[in-house]
């Protein structure tokens, strides 16, 4: 089913290109870090402290075009694909993935993370809608690829998060993993406490478990960020699956 489909039947329809499709409820049992998200203050700022954070996490030079050719490099998206970015708050993913010709859902929790992406992303292969990527009701296998761009950190329960990305990943599709891994320091403790945050910091081995059925494929540390490629299992052919 094409998303577009799947939600004019699931979420409010969109009422011009650039609105946002909005989930009854996506908004409930928050992480502080999520609920920030919803302040138009924090999506204006947003953009500006994302061209520098990741440099200044990496502890080497780290800008936009450098982890937009690093993504494409290893994922290779092709125009034509349909892709769900996760989180995507101004549309960073879904504006490479926009640039390279695929259909793209932009998902996030906050909607004023949702309309300031769609005034600076304003692509026409671009969908944007308020979700809970949790418990989005997207359909199974819909999506040759899932961007992640440190939602992870972020989202109330990392483990149900990422069984639902691999869930709509159709068999053979990819996952591209941007987080801030676990690196047991003073500052993440803190963060991690619920009225500070209540950020999660994974550990890789953890992410891979939370994800069967799919491989890592690359995995790349720099400093506490981490970069990872998941591909989901194909089935194979002509062989019995039951
Ligand atoms: C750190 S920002 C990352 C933004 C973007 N992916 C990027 O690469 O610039 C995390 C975003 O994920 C959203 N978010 C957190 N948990 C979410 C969830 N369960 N479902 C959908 N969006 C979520 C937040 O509202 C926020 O805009």
């Amino acid at each position: 089913m094409p998303v577009s489909s799947h939600r004019k039947e699931n979420l409010n329809k969109m009422a011009q290109p650039g609105a946002v499709a909005v989930q009854p409820g996506a908004g409930a049992g928050l992480t502080a870090a999520q609920r920030s998200n919803f302040s138009p203050l924090t999506a204006l700022g947003y953009s500006s402290w994302r061209r520098v954070s990741l440099g200044l996490l990496a502890g080497e030079p780290f800008g936009l075009r450098r982890e937009a050719a690093l993504f494409r490099d290893r994922c290779r998206p092709a125009a034509g694909q349909w892709w769900l970015d996760a989180g995507t708050s101004t549309g960073f993913y879904a504006g490479v993935l926009a640039a390279a010709g695929c259909r793209v859902l932009a998902a996030d929790l906050s909607p004023a993370m949702l309309r300031e992406g769609a005034r600076q992303q304003p692509a026409a292969e671009i969908d944007w809608a308020q979700l809970n990527i949790e418990r989005s009701d997207l359909p199974a296998d819909r999506f040759d690829g899932v961007t992640v761009g440190a939602t992870l950190n972020e989202t109330h329960d990392p483990a149900r998060f990422l069984r639902e990305l691999a869930r709509v990943i159709r068999p053979g599709g990819q996952l591209w993993l941007m987080y801030l891994q676990r690196t047991g320091g003073p500052l993440q403790a803190l963060l991690a406490r619920p009225a500070l945050g209540g950020l999660s910091f994974p550990d890789p081995a953890w992410v891979a478990r939370q994800l069967p059925g799919c491989a890592l494929t690359d995995g790349l540390s720099m400093g506490a960020v981490r970069f990872e490629r998941y591909q989901k299992a194909a089935p194979i052919p002509g062989l019995d699956q039951t």
